[in-house]
């Protein structure tokens, strides 16, 4: 089940590409097992955060805590690598899978890096969850575009990372496609997965705790986890 503790916070984080502020003294604090939506206009910094948060760019200033720990004040590269590799799942959206592996293969691809064995098993139901099972021996070049969306994201639970951060995922996928990701997306959330999701989705914004709708380098209205929460947990109370 969810807790309160925030598994994430952003303490006035920000980010610059040359002398133009991309992100301004942003502060964000996740609670584990949340689901967050981030919207904004093209060219908002919607990426570039979840990339921050990813431990792929390091901010200009600022400090982003992972499970009260921080993440870029002390860790240079191999330490930002093995912070990735035990805590992220990444769904990039242009999928970013290797067209010489089938879909098993890439799905399966992380795990080499990492030391742990993956029971064939395990990888056989999620991709039985996801719908691609039957894709299995599959190059990237004979499959839909859902279906690379959907290896794309086996991939990226292989490891069964706490975070999974996903861009745009379901940007081209048809709406019937697009519900059966988002109810594997809740059944993780229940599980204790915290979510992170840039989407434009009136669908996934209505399925997520809350949306934050990034413009001119800061969030609109702030940080507004409490307001939205609360209203939840009186419900439950009553
Ligand atoms: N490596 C880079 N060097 C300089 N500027 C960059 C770099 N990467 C991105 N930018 C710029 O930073 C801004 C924010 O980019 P970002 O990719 O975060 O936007 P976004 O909100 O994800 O947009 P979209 O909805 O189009 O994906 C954009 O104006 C982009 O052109
Ligand atoms: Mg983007």
């Amino acid at each position: 089940m969810p807790t309160q503790d925030p598994i994430i916070e952003l303490k006035k984080l920000s980010f610059l590409y040359g002398k133009r502020t991309i992100l301004n003294e942003i502060d964000l604090s996740l609670p584990q097992g949340s689901f967050t939506t981030i919207a904004g206009e093209s060219g908002s910094g919607k990426s570039t955060l979840l990339y921050i948060l990813g431990g792929f760019l390091r901010p200009a200033s600022g400090e982003y805590f992972f499970q009260n720990r921080k993440v870029y004040r002390w860790w240079g590269e191999w330490g930002l690598g093995r912070f990735r590799k035990k805590n992220i799942g990444f769904l990039f959206q242009d999928f970013r899978l290797l067209p010489f592996l089938t879909v098993e293969q890439n799905i399966r691809f992380p795990s080499l890096f990492s030391g742990v064995r993956i029971e064939k098993d395990r990888l056989r139901q999620n991709m039985e969850k996801l719908g691609i099972l039957h894709r299995a021996k599959a190059y990237p070049t004979a499959i839909s575009g859902g279906e690379a969306q959907r290896t794309a994201l086996a991939r990226a639970l292989l490891m069964a990372p706490p975070v999974l951060l996903l861009d745009e995922p379901t940007g081209n996928l048809d709406h019937e496609t697009e519900k059966s990701i988002v109810s594997v997306l809740k059944t993780l959330q229940q599980e204790g997965l915290t979510l992170v999701c840039v989407s434009h989705s009136e669908y996934i914004m209505n399925k997520a705790d809350r949306v934050l709708h990034l413009k001119d380098a800061s969030f609109i209205g702030g940080d507004t986890t409490e307001k939205k929460q609360r209203p939840k947990k009186q419900r439950s109370e009553t």
